[in-house]
């Protein structure tokens, strides 16, 4: 993994070291992973209701708001990562049918799950302005983020 992927693993363990709530340590994950890679123009933390199992809903984001607030565990990019529990790179949106447009801008997607105790609980999502940008390494940098933030979601 490349030098800034490493810098920014050591942010996230002081953010997750802060005395703040969950809420705010996954705000300032997704901030930080938004201004620090430069091919990162949507960060997003979705969650698996509890109360409705299928679903996941909107915790919190960096970037253009969304009318995506809840996806149903098969659609789009995120329902077909949280029902397959693999991580989903699409680098280009316009050749994926099962796709949830947010944003026209938006070019490409990564969506890696979040384990806790080996069960999903959670997504990281990513949108692109470019196409194609996403590489192994950013799959093994965020599913090394998951794996980390994972214990901050209740
Ligand atoms: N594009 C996603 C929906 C969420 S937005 O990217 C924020 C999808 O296809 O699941």
């Amino acid at each position: 993994m490349n030098e800034m992927f490493n810098m920014i693993i050591k942010e996230v363990k002081k953010i997750l070291k802060l005395d703040v709530s969950n809420d705010k340590k996954l705000q300032l994950v997704c901030n930080l992973l938004r201004n620090s890679v430069p091919h990162y123009d949507w960060v997003g933390f979705y969650l698996v209701d509890k109360n409705k199992p299928e679903e996941l809903v909107l915790a919190t984001f960096d970037g253009e708001p969304t009318e995506h607030v809840r996806i149903s565990f098969g659609g789009g990019i995120c329902g077909q990562a949280a029902e397959q529990e693999k991580t989903f790179i699409v680098q280009d949106v316009t050749r994926e049918n099962n796709y949830l447009a947010c944003s026209a801008r938006v070019k490409s997607e990564i969506v890696v799950p979040i384990f806790r105790n080996k069960k999903l609980v959670g997504e990281i999502d990513i949108d692109s302005h470019k196409l194609a940008p996403f590489t192994e390494n950013d799959k093994i940098f965020l599913e090394k983020i998951a794996e980390i933030i994972a214990e901050v979601i209740e």
